[in-house]
């Protein structure tokens, strides 16, 4: 795959040109460089959450592309998250978003959500517009973007662009620069792993649900901050008998279709290195034991996709197909084009306030 050298400084002014090639022969993404500049304010802005405790980046931390290292994500205080903080690699390329794949409109929904969803950054919109009405920065730079005065939209829109911009760069598997062992993993990745099947393209997935049998993790059922956060969802979304469940539906939510029980949306490969652990609930650790899982043909359950076999493959072929994972992460994200540095999230009194317009 052809690849374009890339400043890091550049992506926020041409992301559309460059950094998409890298990753994704789909049509560029439309990124306004003065918004992407605004959401990367917004999303290390602890203000955006209900009481000022969580940015956007308390979970998505760009030194592990983006996730939080942890299998089930933390939350709103007094609350706990059921589910793995996914990667914002690439993410502006989806179809659709959340483990559930239950957002298929945009990332301004997306945005939306998280700011507002109760175990998540519990939000009110209207206090968030209120916040970055009192903040001079906010104000010049929503300008500078060419909206008007802050508002809960722009900011959504602003946060969209932002992330649109963290597209991944330099994998060896993009620069040609595979070890031979990883060579090897390639082929047993598109030949009897049959992997592409489901991750396939230059993201490594086609956007959709499958179910693979994945262990539930017994943590969120034994932890009441989890459990309530699972059942508040499940409530929202009309599962029955949503008090008794102990299993996450996932795709489920979206149709009420039975079949679609326990599928989750391929996530993409690109990047595994930072984002341990592994799947919509982090029950594996390690790259090596979600080959194992896959070597076992996948786990027990009685909707699992007919596709996945168990694959007899030898130890040596499972460290070539991990060395073909670790070949498909880039350069970390934890560069000036994707973190704002300074600490300027303090008020500054405005002088005269009563009669100020902003
Ligand atoms: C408390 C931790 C936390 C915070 C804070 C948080 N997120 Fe998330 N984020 C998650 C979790 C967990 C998921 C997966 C949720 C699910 O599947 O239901 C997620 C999913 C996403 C996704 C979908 C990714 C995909 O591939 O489907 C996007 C985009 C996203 N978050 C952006 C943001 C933005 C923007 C903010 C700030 C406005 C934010 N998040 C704040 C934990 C968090
Ligand atoms: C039938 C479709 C399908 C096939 C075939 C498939 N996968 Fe997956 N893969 C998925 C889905 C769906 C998930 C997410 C499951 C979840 O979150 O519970 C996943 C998750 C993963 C993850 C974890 C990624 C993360 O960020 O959590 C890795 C790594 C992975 N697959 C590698 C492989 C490899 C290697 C093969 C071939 C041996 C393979 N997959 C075959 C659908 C598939």
């Amino acid at each position: 795959m052809h690849l374009k050298p890339l400043l890091a400084a550049c992506l926020l002014c041409a992301a559309a040109a460059t950094a998409q090639d890298a990753v994704t022969p789909e049509p560029p993404l439309d990124v306004d460089a003065a918004r992407a500049e605004l959401g990367k304010r917004l999303f290390y802005d602890t203000r955006l959450s209900g009481d000022a405790a969580l940015a956007c980046a308390s979970c998505h931390q760009p030194a592990l592309a983006f996730t939080d290292g942890l299998a089930l994500s933390d939350a709103y205080s007094g609350a706990a998250h059921f589910r793995n903080t996914p990667t914002l690699a690439n993410v502006g390329f989806r179809d659709a978003w959340l483990h559930d794949g239950r957002l298929g409109t945009n990332l301004n929904d997306v945005a939306r959500e998280m700011i507002t969803e109760t175990y998540l950054m519990n939000m009110d919109m209207r206090i968030m517009q209120e916040r970055l009405k009192q903040d001079p920065v906010y104000v010049e730079m929503f300008a500078a973007a060419g909206m008007s005065e802050p508002s809960n939209g722009g900011a959504r829109n602003a946060l969209m662009d932002f992330m649109k911009t963290i597209q991944s760069r330099n994998a060896r598997f993009d620069t040609g620069e595979m070890s031979a062992a990883a060579q090897r993993g390639q082929g047993i990745f598109e030949g009897k792993g049959q992997c592409v099947a489901c991750h396939a393209g230059a993201r490594f997935t086609d956007d959709q649900p499958h179910n693979t049998g994945v262990p539930s993790n017994p943590d969120i059922w034994s932890d009441p901050e989890r459990h309530s956060a699972f059942v508040t969802y499940a409530k929202f979304f009309g599962v029955p008998n949503y008090m008794n469940l102990r299993e996450d539906l996932g795709a489920y939510i979206r149709t009420h279709n039975d079949d679609r029980r326990r599928g989750f949306l391929t996530p993409t490969l690109r990047e595994l290195t930072y984002t341990a652990p592994y799947m919509h609930n982090g029950v594996f650790e390690t790259l090596a034991e979600v080959v194992d899982f896959y070597d076992a043909g996948g786990g027990d359950d009685s909707l699992k996709d007919p596709r996945l076999r168990p694959l007899g493959l030898v130890p040596s072929e499972k460290a070539d197909l991990v060395a073909f994972l670790e070949a498909l992460s880039g350069e970390s994200f934890d560069v000036d084009a994707y973190v704002w540095r300074e600490d300027d999230f303090d008020y500054v009194l405005i002088e005269d306030w009563r009669n100020v317009q902003n």
